[in-house]
């Protein structure tokens, strides 16, 4: 069903993710039928461009990033008619102004009711300008509805966060604020939730009296390519921490809501970040939480720089690539089961996992303490792969009562391949549907930050646990030391 007609602002359209995910997402919406044909692009950025240099532009990033090819030339230029472009410096209110004029003469000509999507592309601290600037150039007087999709990070700790959403607040309500956090709009990430609550054998099992604990591992290949200047301010805490970690441990934590509507689902989603045990020292960090950096290292024969080596980035610099920790979620469902969660860089695959171990069964019952008869495991595969599996024991063909570990896969990837829809595709078009249930509200942004504050604290105090690994490898030993001590291990990761 396609998405209302509206105009969609891309602030930022000359940057690397409106040419990496967001050119290809509004293409393969737009080849879906999704966007049907009373909609415009307008993009947004400092330097000069004309409409067809973008338009040209748009079209190589469909080329090289987008999951439809761009080969019905009839089509592409259809498509391509709804992009304009306009120079324009978001200090300036005059330029917004003309952005309005232009707006009224798009919705005209693509009959569109003045709905009207701003989507933000660039640094946070221009969303406050660019918002008071949207306001005072007339561009929210239109008659349709209004709606702001921001980008991560939402500040740098609560404070700012909090100041953020302040200015934000003054022009947008926060039903039409969308904030992006692109790993809720991941197609197994949403499975998660349909896993749980669609199926009589997970749910009763889904507690403290049945599960060990739970691994949560987003690793990367790639280290901070050009983007050092971001991240070397940012660090994995801030990157992927704050969000995207904790956004997988809500779904997989959360209760079951009481109704499938963006404000229940959410609601469940806070109650767990709610429930996150605090770190109340530093002590208590550096028990629990371990940072640390790639330094030189190797994959196959290349050889990798060392993170300190990398452009923009302070060679002196104490910038975690790689964030690992025991958290618990401290309600009666989860009291005492450890959540291990890991991300980093230059770590030897790209995937994103999340392994459920399961209490073993009662030693000795039948089997004795045995070394054959591992704990069961449902792993759910997000990215790249997409799929799940779980582990458990069976008899070895032929054997007496020897036992081995088993696999009942189900394989996503392998039967729709790679033609899921992209995380942004989603997104975009729940933003154009007014479906936010797969945005960040302002209370889990918060409590988000409340908990990660503590942290960025202690490490602030001293950097002497600042650890490091080798690009290329499974990241220091003190968060192996952490899992251990608790009498458990990282499950490998395909
Ligand atoms: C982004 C981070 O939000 O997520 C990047 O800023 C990271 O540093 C990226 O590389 C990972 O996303 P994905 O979808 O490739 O797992």
């Amino acid at each position: 069903q396609a998405a209302e007609g509206a105009v969609y602002y891309l602030f930022g359209a000359t940057g690397d993710l409106a040419k990496r995910k967001l050119f290809p997402a509004l293409f393969s919406l737009y080849k879906e039928g999704k966007l049907a044909e009373n909609f415009a692009v307008v993009g947004l950025a400092r330097r000069p461009r004309t409409n067809d240099q973008f338009r040209s532009d748009v079209y190589e990033s469909i080329v090289e990033f987008c999951r439809y090819k761009a080969d019905d030339t009839a089509l592409w230029n259809k498509f391509a008619e709804h992009f304009v472009y306009m120079p324009l410096d978001i200090n300036n209110v005059d330029g917004f102004r003309e952005l309005n004029q232009l707006s009224s003469e798009l919705d005209k000509k693509f009959d569109i009711a003045g709905n009207r999507l701003f989507y933000l592309a660039l640094a946070p601290d221009l969303f406050g300008p660019v918002s008071f600037n949207l306001r005072d150039g007339g561009l929210l007087g239109s008659d349709g509805w209004k709606r702001l999709v921001i980008e991560k990070p939402f500040g740098y700790d609560l404070e700012s966060a909090r100041k953020l959403n302040a200015q934000l607040s003054q022009v947008f309500k926060e039903e039409e604020i969308y904030r992006i956090d692109h790993y809720l709009g991941k197609e197994m990430v949403q499975n998660i939730e349909v896993v749980r609550f669609a199926n009589a054998f997970f749910e009763p099992l889904w507690n403290n009296k049945h599960i060990a604990n739970v691994q949560i591992t987003l690793s990367e290949t790639v280290g901070v390519e050009d983007r050092g200047g971001y991240y070397d301010k940012s660090g994995a805490l801030r990157d992927m921490m704050q969000n995207h970690m904790l956004q997988m441990l809500t779904m997989i934590a959360m209760e079951p809501p009481s109704r499938l509507q963006p404000e229940d689902i959410r609601d469940e989603k806070v109650k767990v970040l709610r429930s996150l045990r605090p770190y109340r020292s530093s002590e208590e960090v550096r028990a629990s939480v371990v940072r640390a950096q790639y330094s030189e290292g190797a994959a196959s024969t290349k050889s990798l720089p060392g993170y300190r080596q990398e452009d923009s980035v302070n060679p002196e610099s104490v910038t975690e690539t790689y964030f690992g920790a025991r958290v618990y979620v401290d309600n009666f469902r989860w009291a005492g089961v450890p959540f291990y969660i890991r991300t980093g860089k230059r770590m030897p695959v790209k995937t994103t996992e999340v392994v459920i171990e399961f209490k073993n069964v009662p030693e000795n019952v039948l089997f004795g303490s045995r070394e054959d008869v591992g704990p069961n495991l449902l792993v759910i595969r997000v990215n790249p792969m997409e799929g799940m599996y779980i582990k458990f024991n069976a008899k070895r063909p032929g054997s007496d009562r020897e036992i081995q570990p088993v696999a009942m896969e189900f394989c996503q990837s392998c039967q729709v391949g790679i033609n899921t829809p992209e995380a942004y595709e989603r997104l975009i078009y729940d933003a154009a549907r007014g479906d936010s249930t797969r945005f960040t509200r302002w209370d889990e942004v918060a409590q988000a930050w409340t908990f990660v504050d503590p942290i960025a604290k202690a490490w602030k105090e001293s950097d002497s646990d600042l650890a490091f690994y080798p690009a290329g490898s499974w990241g220091p030993e003190p968060m192996d030391r952490i899992i251990e001590e608790d009498g458990f291990h990282w499950w490998p990761v395909n």
